[in-house]
């Protein structure tokens, strides 16, 4: 009877989103509670309590009710942590999710100076930045170059439930020691213990991050409205522009402002919601701060966020930029960054919920090759296991794996399988026993072994937060216990945010326990985070670390840019679903994790092949690319349209193929630098305002601006050029166009909106092969866009095996090249190691050179190489278009060069 409604309520939501199987704030004790607070909560500081050494200050700070204590130290790199605790003698301790950081204690940095006077405390870092602590009401402002850029608790919203004795149930705390919604009731044996403050970003005009939400791209004022939850769920074909909660959170945003952007990471795992408000600085209480002779306070725009979780500790990370690119490296500091992927992994992907049997695996990979469509990976989904039993292949379908497995890869090509956290309560089943018997699994609140509904019908769920079962976990990706698998097998990990069927929100009920003692609730937000670092780390060590894995998951929290690629989970195959899929990337990509996609084609339903082209153009452009449908739609392999459709897909792909060298060198690049790869306007454009609320158009890269078709039948496709005194180049037509600025282009079948940046160098494939593999170490084309100066432009190649990890040890090449103008009669192309400890030669050779924008008369170039006497260059001149292009130039990507050009 029971397991009759599970199915109904599950075949019910298949076909929309069930918005009443989520909370809203209203039906959340504690979000309800936060948001109703409108007095100031008035939280002051104890001044004889406070102390201050050389790095840090502790204090404590009381309301009528409690007292806390607050910490605030500075970190490297202009970044302040500041953490608010219960104070000595708390009844539980409180869950920190510190493996999301790279070092769970950052290094904590010297204070220039300290100075305690009446009525505030003031700090000066060794950045030179200042952080005041303003003693009643309680308060800690951050300054830049002497101007308040955040405040923490100008509202006064501070409140801090603590731990307190369970007691008679009265109405008011209902909410506190329990609460049911849908039937289901949360027993919360411990009370509750929210807390919540707001973060003031004083002069930013918007803010972004905090995703993941199918919203736009800069946050939106929720006065009015629901505030933005971080609850990683499972939610069927999601509603578009909501901020309800989705398969995962990153609770990070960032102020942007054209001199001082602001990042605030708040550093909690449980529930969380952010209400966002919009505003300018004379309407609360920084407006004397900001006050001075050229300052009016009510033409500083403010945005102020509050951020408010049900359980853990005010832990909150301050990074005062200034800049946009030092935004993204405080953040890297803390976070992490992605790692190199390999290259396979960005190529294309084809998945399919499910490819039936070994016969249609081969069946689709051939056709790829007869229709001449590179591919490099191959998906299977949950029916590839015997009976839902993961790191199991079914009997019959898939009787000989290693067979498939090594068909593929003798075409260069990879297997994905999936491998969720759930796990099928079989008492023959070997993963389920072990973890039963090693008790790695998550308990219910009475202390039994926590059960759910999931695709294997009754399961268990590995208690991922109990670092032993992690390290179980990662040795089950091992040859010997995950059968037939090679090195050419990679992961994917769904359904872990959890996903239960019939719990709560489908997902964990709050009061199951975890390891040490915490329960769901404290760590719900960082349990799909554990599975995927724990794959990762088992794939990586089932080499010997000699093989670069790929993981994809559908749950993530901060830091899981290190071992996890996500996507954007179930989306639908319709138009808005793909222009939502452009803000929900960049807000992923702001928040520091890069490596991230939308299944194209839409997960659900039956694209029209107009739309399904579009979707191939617009994630040939995005760092993770993959086809992906549901059981229930038609199969949608390239070939299976009409000629014009393949041929238009066939192109986005080999596009994507083409551009393979300037992506692998972007990655290796975020690697260094934090930068993301899918860029927002604002990270390259601070300077242009208009542009940074951008959610059609991207960056890849610095050099690559994108915009694809978004809507049906589009005739005409109209593209923003953002950026002060800048000039962008038409890629195919090479046609040149001033910023700030708007064009229009005709659209055909094959139209992607793409202008290459004047100032920047590309390196782009000369022809592609069918596989990523295929194409290493091929020849490449140089695009140089001159800048509007018409003296400069550069850019970056990054080369290795595109496998191993032998580029740990030096074995990878790092060139940049360098167009200049040298005088009015000479201009050059360099190139030039920029890394001498790599030590990677590479035969690639620069097939062609095309230069955008030469606004000179060549008369002749050649080329200068080690040891030989120049050598005559043959090239041809456009002059209409002002385009230069030296065919075959005799020069290697990996060997000194200088080519004159004399006009
Ligand atoms: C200085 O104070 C901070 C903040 O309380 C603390 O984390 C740090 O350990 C202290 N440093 C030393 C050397 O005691
Ligand atoms: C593709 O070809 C079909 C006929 O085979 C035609 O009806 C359709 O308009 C073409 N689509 C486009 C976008 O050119
Ligand atoms: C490329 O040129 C820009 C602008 O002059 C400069 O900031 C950047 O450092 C250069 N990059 C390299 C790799 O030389």
């Amino acid at each position: 009877m029971w397991r009759i409604a599970i199915a109904f309520l599950l075949f019910g939501s298949l076909c929309a989103v069930d918005r009443q199987n989520f909370k809203t704030c209203q039906q959340s004790g504690f979000c309800k509670r936060h948001r109703e607070i409108s007095k100031p909560t008035g939280y002051e500081v104890i001044s004889d309590s406070i102390k201050v050494n050389d790095t840090g200050l502790t204090a404590l700070i009381k309301n009528k009710e409690t007292t806390l204590t607050i910490s605030i130290v500075s970190l490297k790199d202009s970044t302040v942590r500041v953490v608010i605790d219960e104070n000595e003698g708390a009844l539980r301790k409180r869950y920190q999710p510190l493996d999301a950081l790279t070092e769970k204690e950052p290094a904590q940095t010297k204070f220039k100076k300290s100075k305690l006077e009446e009525g505030s405390t003031k700090l000066l870092t060794g950045d030179g930045n200042r952080i005041v602590l303003q003693h009643n009401p309680f308060r800690v402002d951050f300054y830049v170059k002497d101007k308040i850029v955040s405040s923490i608790n100008s509202k006064e919203t501070l409140h801090f439930e603590a731990f307190k004795k369970k007691v008679l149930l009265t109405d008011r705390e209902k909410g506190f020691w329990e609460e049911t919604f849908k039937d289901i009731k949360d027993t919360k044996p411990h009370g509750s213990s929210s807390v919540g403050v707001d973060i003031a970003f004083v002069g930013a005009k918007n803010l972004f991050g905090i995703p993941e939400h199918a919203e736009g791209y800069s946050l939106r004022d929720t006065r009015t409205y629901e505030p933005y939850r971080l609850y990683n769920l499972d939610v069927f074909e999601y509603e578009l522009n909501s901020p309800m909660a989705l398969y995962g959170s990153i609770p990070y945003l960032v102020g942007v402002h054209q001199k001082r952007s602001v990042g605030a990471l708040w550093l909690n795992a449980a529930e969380t919601w952010v209400d966002v408000e919009s505003t300018t600085a004379d309407k609360g209480n920084l407006a004397k701060e900001v006050l001075d002779a050229n300052t009016k306070p009510r033409e500083v725009p403010q945005s102020n966020a509050r951020f408010y979780s049900e359980s853990g500790l005010i832990d909150v990370f301050i990074t005062l930029g200034p800049q946009p690119n030092d935004i993204f490296r405080q953040l890297a500091a803390l976070t992490g960054v992605t790692p190199l992927p390999p290259a396979f992994a960005l190529g294309y992907h084809q998945s399919r919920w499910n490819y039936k049997n070994q016969k249609d695996v081969k069946e689709v990979h051939e056709g790829f090759v007869k229709n001449d469509i590179p591919l490099d990976v191959l998906w299977l989904d949950i029916e590839h296991t015997d009976q839902k039993a993961y790191f199991t292949f079914d009997k019959t379908e898939f009787a000989n794996p290693e067979d498939m497995i090594k068909d593929l890869a003798e075409k260069n090509r990879k297997l994905v399988t999936i491998v969720d956290p759930h796990i099928k309560k079989d008492a023959k089943y070997y993963i389920y026993k072990e973890a039963k018997k090693n008790k790695y699994l998550v308990k219910d609140a009475k202390g039994e072994n926590y059960e759910g509904n999931c695709w294997p019908g009754d399961s268990t769920y590995i208690d991922f937060l109990n670092p032993k079962a992690r390290q179980w976990w990662s040795e089950q990706f091992s040859f010997e216990k995950y059968k037939q698998t090679t090195n050419d097998v990679h992961i994917w990990n769904d359904m872990n945010e959890p996903s239960v069927f019939n719990g709560p929100e489908i997902t964990m009920h709050k009061d199951a326990k975890h390891h040490d003692g915490f329960e769901h609730r404290d760590v719900h937000n960082v349990y799909g985070f554990f599975q995927h670092s724990a794959t990762f780390n088992g794939l990586k060590a089932r080499s010997e670390n000699k093989v670069r894995p790929f993981v994809l998951s559908r749950s993530f929290f901060a830091g899981s840019q290190r071992t996890a690629a996500v996507w954007t989970g179930d989306n639908k195959a319709d138009w808005g679903h793909l222009k939502q899929s452009i803000p929900m990337l960049l807000s992923l990509s702001t928040a520091g994790l890069p490596f991230v996609g939308a299944d194209v084609g839409g997960f659900f339903g039956n694209p029209e092949e107009d739309l399904l082209v579009r979707w191939y153009q617009a994630g040939a452009f995005q760092p993770f690319f993959r086809g992906h449908s549901h059981q229930d739609t038609k199969r949608r392999e390239p070939w299976l349209f009409a000629d014009n459709t393949t041929d238009a897909i066939r192109n986005a792909i080999k596009t994507r193929y083409a551009f393979f060298p300037y992506w692998y060198t972007l990655f290796y690049e975020h690697s260094k630098t934090g930068k993301p790869v899918m860029r927002p306007f604002w990270l390259e454009f601070v300077e242009d305002e208009s542009s940074w609320d951008e959610d059609r158009q991207w960056m890849v890269g610095s050099g690559l601006l994108v915009k694809p078709v978004l809507e049906a039948d589009s005739k005409e496709l109209s593209i923003y050029l953002p950026g002060k005194r800048q000039v962008w180049y038409d890629w195919e037509t090479h046609k040149a166009r001033p910023s700030p600025g708007a064009v229009q282009i005709p659209v055909g079948l094959n139209t992607i909106g793409l202008y290459h940046r004047g100032g920047t160098i590309i390196p782009k494939l000369s022809e592609v092969q069918l596989t990523t593999k295929d194409n290493h170490e091929k020849p490449i084309v140089l695009y140089i866009a001159v800048n509007q100066k018409g003296d400069h432009a550069n850019g970056t190649i990054y080369l290795d095996d595109g496998e191993s990890y032998a580029y740990e040890n030096g074995d990878y090449a790092y060139w940049g090249f360098t167009f200049k103008k040298e005088h009015d009669y000479l201009h050059t192309i360099t190139n030039k190691n920029l890394d001498k400890k790599g030590k990677f030669d590479s035969d690639v050779f620069i097939e062609k050179i095309v230069i955008r924008g030469a606004k000179f008369y060549p008369r002749n170039a050649h080329i200068f190489l080690d040891d030989f006497s120049p050598e005559d260059l043959e090239f041809e001149f456009n002059r209409d278009n002002f385009i230069m292009e030296i065919a075959n130039p005799g020069a290697f990507v990996t060997r000194e060069f200088r080519i004159d050009i004399h006009s």
